[in-house]
């Protein structure tokens, strides 16, 4: 008995040591290629924990791009003062390429419009404190019909790597009707495997329902075709919005596509709904105008910081209507404080007075309410304290929107 009990404990001691370091080396170092993948995971979901932000070159400049113009917005988003105000990816949207892939049959940048290659470029865009995107399409041809990453997922992956890429914005044309599960989750796959934490946006349009996948594997995905700029194609979109609000979260996004404020075709007070729509929505906010043309009133609209901190609340609750009577709707986005921020929205096409309530908004009960307009310039710093009978009521143009932070007080 005494002869066993002495073997006994420096056998549990050894298999004590034994566990602890395993359980070390578990904490410090991926012990497998799946604790691996979910760390980076969660390393890129971090990258966004609120929805990016920044200015993609699409909706200005379509196929029209050079390095030059690409340089050009990312120190515009610097001096216009949007960078301060939270914007940070440059992203490069369709036609950065040769028509050709190399002799290894890697992409290579248009010698021409991009004589210093992207690693260069997102050299300079890095130097800015700010971050490079790119983009690319899940079939074998992108949409302007430079060649895709299907079947090149590893390739391409690596040289998104290699060159400093932070953001890949994946597209949906040419997929030769090849599963979308298989295209999307390939690349999703070959970024994680560079090592390098690669924001993954997916430009599926909405087509199968991407909310229902695309959370698990990307950090942003399209839900519906294009925007373009104008009014009725910016609130169909909204429109489309409707009930997506369970799939947002910290890291994940509804992506209603890029901004159209300031490219001409939306008067300031459309755009002005265009921005704070975006931002009950907690949608990406990617401008998608010329900055280095910019507007003072479209710098103003892009800047308001107010409404910035609406989409950028860090619980990454996405906005939801609660009234429609046709051309009038409210809706609300729930904040981290306590807080709501409300929006009243005039679709019409004449001025409406509206109004709303306590009950309407989901507000907890209290004795008295702040309220924070946070567009009407002159006033929107000073705060109303109201009681509940007279809480949100503004005169609303026609196609405006008027928008509140509002806090309950007292209990
Ligand atoms: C598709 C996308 C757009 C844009 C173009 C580029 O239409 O949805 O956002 O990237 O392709 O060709």
């Amino acid at each position: 008995m005494k002869q066993k009990s002495i073997l006994f404990f420096p056998a549990i001691t050894g298999l004590f040591i034994f566990l602890t370091l395993q359980f070390t080396a578990a904490l410090g170092q991926p012990m497998n290629k799946e604790r691996f993948v979910d760390s980076k995971k969660s390393l890129v979901d971090n990258l966004v924990k609120t929805p990016p932000m920044g200015w993609n070159s699409w909706n200005a400049f379509h196929t029209d791009i050079t390095e030059q113009k690409i340089k050009d917005a990312a120190q515009a988003l610097v001096s216009s003062g949007m960078k301060a105000a939270g914007y940070e990816y440059i992203n490069i949207d369709d036609a950065w390429m040769d028509t050709v892939r190399d002799a290894q049959g890697r992409l290579q940048p248009d010698p021409k419009r991009f004589p210093h290659g992207i690693k260069a470029l997102a050299d300079y865009v890095h130097s800015l404190g700010l971050k490079i995107g790119i983009y690319e399409s899940a079939g074998t041809k992108t949409c302007a019909g430079f060649p895709g990453s299907l079947y090149h997922e590893k390739t391409d992956a690596e040289s998104f790597a290699k060159w400093g890429i932070d953001y890949l914005k994946l597209d949906n044309c040419n997929n030769e009707g090849v599963d979308y599960m298989q295209r999307y989750e390939g690349m999703e796959k070959a970024l994680l495997a560079t090592g390098r934490p690669i924001v993954y946006s997916i430009c599926e349009w909405g087509v199968k329902d991407p909310y229902q996948w695309a959370p698990a594997i990307s950090n942003l995905w399209r839900t519906t075709g294009d925007i373009s700029d104008s009014w009725n194609s910016m609130i169909n979109i909204v429109d489309q919005q409707v009930g997506l609000e369970k799939y947002a979260g910290p890291g994940h996004w509804n992506d209603p596509d890029m901004l159209e404020v300031g490219n001409g075709g939306m008067t300031n007070t459309e755009y002005r709904t265009h921005f704070s729509m975006w931002a009950i929505l907690a949608a990406p906010l990617i401008a998608g105008n010329d900055l280095f043309h910019m507007t003072e009133p479209t710098r103003d609209i892009l800047t308001n910081k107010d409404v910035i901190a609406v989409d950028q609340d860090p619980a990454g609750k996405q906005g939801y209507k609660v009234s429609d009577n046709g051309d009038q709707e409210v809706w609300v986005k729930p904040m981290s404080d306590g807080s709501f921020a409300v929006l009243l929205l005039n679709r019409g096409e004449d001025r409406a007075f509206m109004t709303t309530t306590v009950e309407e908004v989901g507000l907890s009960k209290a004795t008295s309410y702040k309220v924070v307009n946070l567009w009407d310039q002159g006033n929107r710093r000073q705060a109303g304290t109201y009681s509940t009978n007279d809480l949100i009521r503004s005169s609303v143009a026609a196609h405006g929107v008027a928008m509140f932070r509002v806090w309950p007080e007292s209990k």
